[in-house]
């Protein structure tokens, strides 16, 4: 069906919408999606197209790699992530994609969840009653640390408070350079961001040959993601070269963990405004675990936990905008779209738009019961991207932040303070300031 374009809000001489789409970009994109399903605005000399039907998205998420190609993500990204899958394009990312995705397929991530629910019994066990603490320092460290572990497995041991801090600092210093004056600054200018960047690429690089090393003289095949990344082989039977293991290694970590972090800080806060969203919880975990431990294979009897989690990604998605631009004149919504004009979506406007989501703004996990989840259409809920660039990590993801949940919640009630928090755009949607809690036993 064809879409007819709409103007977009009054642009500047030369700096187009860019003015407004700096000062907020959320509330921009919710204008634009107000507006109409296809709006025309400028970045700076930039054309660009806003998408919010959920059928042009999908067009858009499936045209990545034919018909459109991703934005360059810049220097920083490539130090970091080298020639990752995230990073590379075309023939390069078909094959990196096929040698990574069985590292992360169903039956692999179903080894990886003893380690998951592991690591969050052990944090549970430091809590206590009573205790004050800052919510996403919490899950951050919680999912830094099933991050290496499922990575590199027992090899990390006693070294994972050098490689994870590595892996943050790179991850913030690429936050950065998107921000204030430094994204106009030339690569080559030393700034004490870029320093601490360099630096920690070091570490990155230097922890992660030692890990590869270590393992491909031994000859156990163990449970963890650099294994599958060893064992792997392209269609010539060519194995992953040490650099290749390496970019990819990172890629995986930095998508994974403050991605599943955020998530988890966001389903706190909002369990914390519903009593009554909770209190289900509450009577799921006692039902189905009566105490015990959750695993893997409880995961279908905990349907309310996984609900949460898909609200919350919905209400608070990490990953917020997707663009693509169009590498040759070609069709989007049945209507021409010149070469070179960048097509964005934002899963933060789409998300709550109340065409599929009635009441957008609440939190209603019982939007997802399967009968009420049919009517939600293809492509209005897609904190995951979709298409063949779809996340790797969706099915990873899930599985963690619904163990985690389901073993933190069974012992404690996280109490986050009073007041909302809005949202912070950067590489993921953070909440805006320190999300502080009370914790109280869940049993109470
Ligand atoms: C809640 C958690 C997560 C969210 C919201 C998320 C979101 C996304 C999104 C939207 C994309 C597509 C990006 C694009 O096309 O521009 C993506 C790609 C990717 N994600 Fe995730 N992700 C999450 C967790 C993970 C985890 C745990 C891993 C690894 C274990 C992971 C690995 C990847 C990789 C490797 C790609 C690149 C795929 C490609 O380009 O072919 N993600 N993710």
């Amino acid at each position: 069906m064809t879409t007819v374009p709409v103007p977009g809000p009054r642009r500047l001489p030369l700096l187009g919408n860019l003015p407004a789409f700096s000062r907020d970009p959320l509330a921009f994109f919710t204008r634009l999606r107000e507006r109409g399903d296809l709006v025309e605005w400028r970045l700076g000399p930039q054309r660009a197209l806003f998408l919010s039907r959920p059928e042009d998205i999908g067009e858009l998420l499936t045209g990545i790699e034919t018909e459109f190609r991703h934005p360059e993500l810049g220097w920083a990204f490539k130090l970091v992530l080298g020639e990752g899958v995230v990073t590379s394009e075309g023939p390069a990312w078909r094959r990196k994609r096929a040698l990574v995705q069985p590292a992360v397929r169903p039956r692999q991530v179903r080894g990886y969840a003893e380690t998951m629910a592991d690591c969050a019994a052990t944090l549970a066990d430091t809590w206590r009653p009573g205790q004050r603490l800052d919510v996403r320092d919490e899950m951050l460290g919680l999912t830094q640390r099933i991050a290496v572990r499922t990575l590199f497995g027992a090899d990390t041991a006693g070294r994972e408070s050098m490689i994870g801090p590595a892996m943050d600092v790179a991850q913030r210093a690429i936050g950065d350079e998107f921000r204030g004056v430094t994204l106009f600054l030339p690569p080559w200018i030393p700034t004490p961001g870029r320093r601490r960047l360099k630096r920690a690429v070091t570490v990155i690089d230097r922890e992660v040959a030692r890990v590869t090393e270590l393992r491909r003289r031994g000859d156990e095949d163990r449970d963890d993601l650099l294994s599958r990344l060893l064992a792997a082989r392209d269609e010539q039977d060519r194995p992953l070269t040490d650099k290749e293991i390496r970019d990819e290694a990172v890629t995986l970590y930095i998508g994974g963990h403050e991605t599943t972090g955020t998530t988890l800080t966001w389903a706190w806060y909002l369990l914390s405004r519903s009593p009554g969203a909770r209190a289900r919880l509450t009577r799921e975990l006692d039902d189905v675990l009566g105490g015990r431990p959750p695993g893997h294979d409880d995961l279908k009897q905990l349907p309310w936990t996984e609900q949460i989690i898909k609200e919350t990604l919905r209400l608070y998605p990490p990953v917020w905008l997707m663009t693509g631009i169009a590498k040759a004149d070609s069709t989007l919504a049945g209507r021409p779209v010149a070469e070179g004009t960048v097509l964005w979506s934002s899963q933060w406007s789409a998300h709550r738009d109340a065409r599929w989501f009635p009441r957008p703004d609440d939190f209603r996990p019982e939007r997802w019961d399967p009968d009420a989840a049919e009517a939600v259409p293809d492509h209005a809920w897609f904190p995951f991207g979709g298409g063949s660039r779809a996340c790797l990590g969706a099915r990873f993801a899930m599985v963690e932040a619904v163990l985690v949940l389901a073993t933190l919640a069974q012992r404690f009630h996280v109490e986050t303070d009073p007041g909302d928090i809005p949202p912070r755009t950067g590489l993921t949607l953070q909440p805006s300031c320190p999300l502080q809690a009370t914790l109280r036993p869940a049993a109470g």
